[in-house]
């Protein structure tokens, strides 16, 4: 059964200038996690946070910091972030090292431990991974930029990760994680995600309460086994 839906706005599309201010509306507004992108400019063409900001937006919430490390070498990071103040901790399964020892280690340092995977990259490249992890994050665009378009061919991944992970009785989060809103959270909900990382449809629009109950409501409805 699918787990309870937890919606996750992206923080990449708040206004850095009032960052305490958006983090604590989106709070306010019943979000279930901060979800933080950080990009290396290697991994990925564009630059955004590391753990001085993530330790600023530590200070802003009492929810769960879910950071999306897209960086080539995440390795040389996971303790930095740790500190910070990150909760869930994710990685790509594109980067080139020990996968397994980066998980452990993230499991090492108390933290929860997330395996992403890009819109190319089948499910089979994580399936041997799933019984090591909290959450796997399903990428539905190509990672570097918020406010892309949400590609379809994701869902028939989500559909046979939630499938894996419940045959083999695993309590995985299956999370995804661009273009998400309205129009499509029910879907993916449907598909068998769980937790709905939303950057513009909720930082979009000056009603976030709106947005994230909108979002919350779309994908409950269409929540497998619900
Ligand atoms: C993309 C990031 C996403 C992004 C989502 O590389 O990982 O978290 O901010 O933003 P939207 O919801 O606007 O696509
Ligand atoms: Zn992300």
């Amino acid at each position: 059964m699918t787990p309870a839906i937890k919606i996750a706005p992206s923080i990449l599309s708040a206004d850095f200038g009032a960052l305490a201010k958006e983090v604590e509306e989106v709070t306010a507004a019943g979000a279930d996690y901060i979800h933080v992108d950080v990009m290396d400019g290697h991994f990925v063409p564009n630059l955004t946070i590391g753990p001085v900001v993530v330790e600023a937006v530590r200070r802003s919430t009492h929810l769960p910091l879910d950071v999306h490390l897209m960086m080539t070498e995440p390795s040389r990071y996971l303790d930095a972030f740790a500190q910070a103040g990150a909760d869930v901790i994710g990685i790509h399964v594109e980067v080139e090292g020990d996968i397994g020892a980066m998980l452990d280690r993230i499991h090492e340092l108390g933290k929860k431990a997330c395996i992403t995977l890009n819109p190319e990259t089948p499910a089979s490249a994580i399936e041997h991974l799933l019984d090591r992890v909290d959450q796997v994050l399903v990428m539905s665009v190509n990672p570097g930029f918020g406010g892309q378009k949400f590609l379809p061919l994701v869902y028939g991944k989500i559909e046979q990760l939630r499938n894996t992970v419940d045959a083999r009785g695993l309590k995985v989060d299956i999370e995804v994680d661009g273009g998400i809103s309205e129009d499509n959270a029910s879907q993916v909900a449907a598909a068998g995600a769980n937790v709905l990382v939303a950057g513009a449809a909720i930082f979009g629009h000056p009603d976030r309460k709106t947005r994230v109950d909108l979002l919350r409501q779309r994908a409950s409805a269409g929540r497998r086994h619900a």
